[in-house]
């Protein structure tokens, strides 16, 4: 089984190399997929840190330069580079076809720098094209455990003793870009356990850069709330509505970027507590809903003294005695049990 898994590992960078010859040398390449990244403001230096590439617009071009190079077929099919091409009744009629095909292709690294997957975003405004495509499972790629660019921001993470978590492949590449390396993309999915273990190994203090949509931020709740039970310390930055921390340092450069994540940042428990309480406002039963919502969160904080800071500062947004919310914080432990 090990040698299955290195021909994978062996195909999956040989594929990146291959994508990103096409990006930087064929024709259609620099003008399509280098013009579409140099538009969105990356540079030379930001492509090849992060190697990435183009596929052409061809059902067959990975396959045959692939096989031509010496590749089996079956090792492109395990890694979802080159796909089964089925019948209406769903079976194999022998033919292949390449999966990723004119689009930019950002090679997924585990934190050892060996290419696992792919993500692959069009180029084309057609609404039926889903924007991204990722490459499948597989022996060597698990999605729940990798983070988009932590190959490329351990060292920064460790230093800063600070990961940034974004959702997307261009916030890692445009803050990266931009000065802030100790960023990573749990990409697009909410975070997992694994990628929460893989961010551990660097540091307990994560910040969270969500997408600026109110949806985006109700729904990303949930997931921080694994973070706390990690035992990480977990700090959130908003953007205006409608950015991302792509599109908004592109807005703003880097210096004001850097500022508003500094002025900005605030502890996710105490986030999460003006929010719901906003929300709450006046109304009786709302607030109590809202009061056991964030002590839920604060439940899963292991430090006990920090679970005590959390309750005095629940109390004083609530506007409740201290004691008060004590007695309905365990009484909520007892149900929960
Ligand atoms: N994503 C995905 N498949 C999709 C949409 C999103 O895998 N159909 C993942 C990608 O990793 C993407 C991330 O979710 O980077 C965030 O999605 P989104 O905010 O929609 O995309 P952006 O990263 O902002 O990409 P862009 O700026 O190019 O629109
Ligand atoms: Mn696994
Ligand atoms: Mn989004
Ligand atoms: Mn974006
Ligand atoms: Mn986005």
């Amino acid at each position: 089984a090990q040698n299955e898994r290195d021909s994978q590992y062996i195909v999956s960078n040989w594929a990146k190399d291959f994508y990103h010859g096409l990006l930087l040398k064929s024709e259609e390449g620099m003008s399509i997929g280098y013009g579409y990244l140099k538009e969105r403001g990356l540079n030379l230096t930001t492509i090849q840190t992060f190697e990435l590439g183009y596929s052409l617009d061809q059902f067959e071009g990975l396959m045959k330069a692939a096989t031509t190079a010496g590749h089996q077929l079956k090792y492109l099919e395990k890694t979802g580079l080159v796909v089964k091409r089925e019948d209406d009744q769903g079976r194999d009629t022998g033919r292949r076809y390449d999966r990723f095909r004119g689009r930019v292709m950002f090679p997924i690294h585990n934190v050892s720098g060996r290419v696992v997957g792919f993500g692959a975003r069009t180029l084309k405004r057609d609404d039926k094209m889903a924007k991204y495509l990722n490459s499948p499972e597989s022996e060597i790629y698990h999605k729940s455990d990798v983070l988009y660019g932590l190959f490329q921001a351990r060292q920064a993470i460790r230093h800063e003793e600070l990961c940034y978590l974004v959702e997307g492949y261009l916030d890692v590449l445009s803050l990266h870009q931009g000065g802030i390396k100790n960023v990573v993309a749990s990409s697009g999915t909410s975070l997992t356990e694994g990628q929460i273990r893989l961010i551990k190994r660097y540091t307990d203090n994560v910040t969270v850069l969500y997408d600026g949509d109110a949806a985006g931020i109700k729904a990303s709740l949930r997931g921080i709330d694994l973070l706390l039970e990690g035992g990480l310390n977990v700090r959130v930055v908003l953007f205006p509505d409608g950015d991302d921390p792509d599109s908004y340092i592109r807005k703003v450069g880097d210096q004001r970027f850097a500022d508003h994540v500094e002025n900005h940042s605030q502890d996710f428990i105490a986030f999460k507590t003006t929010l719901v309480a906003r929300e709450a406002s006046q109304d009786p039963v709302k607030k109590a809903e809202a009061i056991r919502d964030v002590l839920q969160s604060i439940a899963k904080v292991p430090d006990g003294l920090k679970r005590q800071v959390f309750l005095q500062q629940t109390a004083s947004v609530f506007g409740f005695e201290e004691q008060v919310i004590i007695t309905e914080y365990n009484k909520l432990l007892k149900t929960a049990s």
